[in-house]
């Protein structure tokens, strides 16, 4: 039960999402009727007349097929414009680049790896300094604004230890005061959550994750939520030449249209899941906003359409999680998430590997704890594929 209320995706054309996140990505070919966006392989475009130069010029400045998703993604995310680049990663770091030296940005403190090592490790060499709070706390965000704070970005769910930041909250407080909002959609896509239609500024994805749904493409996406943001970025994109290659666009488009589908699938599975290992003896505490006794789920009710499809659990040790780890038959053993495939990661060794550990442990990331994100495999064989690596680990 992805919707369990009438949600906001009958905005825009008025039809529900289902019908969108096909009909807006399938699309079709305006010249030739043909079902999927051709892949424009080219790098330039011939200028019959220089006084009228063609749409697309060069491939780094635009490019149709690269285009198609870029809209895709604006509409999905109600948005005003999109933008798709190499990775998440560039996604995030394109955004970031709106900042200047001498700016302050106030972020969510388990933020991915990735964006903790972007901030600490290149931005603050680059005198665009931050600092790490817990968002789901008013007061703490309020607490570390400075005379030259110009962003916040937020991650909720976070990852991995899922907490909630309330989203409508932080972007109207944000407003006051003038700060940019950026919001790492990656854990919800916008079948889940749209945070522009919140208040948020930029929704930033690693399209690597659910959107691409297939461990096949590595990609991220960018939506404004207005033109004189959308103008800005376009320089940056182009600017950087941070931009996905066409033959990905279409590959991300091709996945992106079964993303309800698996979101719908892989949810009910999470959610059965993260119930079945709040009763096993091993698992000390398990993370997921649907369970009834996770702090932030009426929050997250009221700004999202369902919990997704990542549970994270701590199994008490950093040793019994490598047990889990060798003994586990059916996921992928991995970095990475949101694919038709499950995959258990360690956040301590993959995707928070770049935090030094005691700022980890600060940050409720323990040795014990492993993500799993879950797959479209039969839920029966996840749960006892996931019980005797359990057993073997005690
Ligand atoms: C929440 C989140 N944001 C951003 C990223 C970075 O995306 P990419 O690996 O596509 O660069 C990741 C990657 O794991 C992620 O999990």
């Amino acid at each position: 039960m992805i919707h369990p209320k009438e949600s906001p995706c009958t905005s825009g054309t008025g039809r529900k999402f289902a019908t969108r996140v096909v009909r807006t990505v399938s699309g079709t070919d305006a010249r030739t009727g043909a079902s999927s966006v051709p892949i424009y392989q080219a790098s330039t475009f011939h200028h019959a007349s220089l006084e009228n130069p063609p749409e697309y010029d060069y491939t780094r400045s635009g490019n149709p097929t690269r285009q198609a998703l870029e809209d895709t993604i604006a509409q999905l995310e109600g948005g005003a414009r999109g933008f798709a680049f190499s990775s998440g990663m560039a996604a995030i770091s394109t955004a970031f680049m709106l900042l200047s030296n001498g700016d302050h940005v106030i972020c969510s403190e388990d933020v991915y790896g990735g964006t903790y090592r972007l901030l600490t490790t290149i931005l603050g060499r680059m005198g665009i300094e931050t600092t790490f709070v817990d968002a789901t706390d008013l007061d703490r965000l309020e607490a570390a604004r400075r005379p030259n704070t110009r962003a916040v970005f937020l991650e909720t769910p976070s990852n991995p230890t899922l907490k909630i930041t309330d989203i409508a909250a932080v972007a109207e407080w944000a407003r006051k005061h003038g700060l940019l909002t950026m919001l790492d959609n990656t854990f919800m896509t916008p079948c889940l959550q749209r945070p522009i239609e919140l208040g948020i500024d930029i929704v930033v994805h690693s399209a690597t994750k659910f959107l691409g749904g297939h461990s096949d493409v590595l990609a991220g996406l960018a939506v404004v939520s207005n033109e004189r943001l959308g103008h800005k970025l376009k320089h940056l994109q182009n600017g950087l030449g941070s931009v996905l290659g066409v033959q990905d666009s279409w590959l991300l488009m091709r996945g992106m249209k079964t993303l309800l589908a698996r979101m719908e699938c892989a949810e009910r599975s999470a959610r059965q899941l993260a119930e079945w290992l709040t009763r096993q003896r091993s698992v000390t505490r398990v993370y997921y906003p649907g369970l009834p006794e996770h702090p932030g789920r009426a929050i997250h009710e009221r700004q999202s359409q369902g919990y997704g499809a990542i549970v994270s659990f701590d199994v008490g040790s950093g040793e019994r999680a490598r047990k889990v780890l060798e003994h586990v038959t059916l996921p992928l053993v991995a970095v990475s998430l949101g694919a038709v495939e499950s995959i258990l990661s360690y956040p301590a060794m993959m995707s928070h590997a770049a935090m030094p550990r005691e700022i980890r442990l600060q940050r409720g990331i323990g040795d014990g704890l492993l993500r799993y994100s879950v797959g479209l495999e039969a839920l029966e064989d996840i749960l006892g594929d996931l019980e005797q690596a359990l057993q073997a680990a005690r």
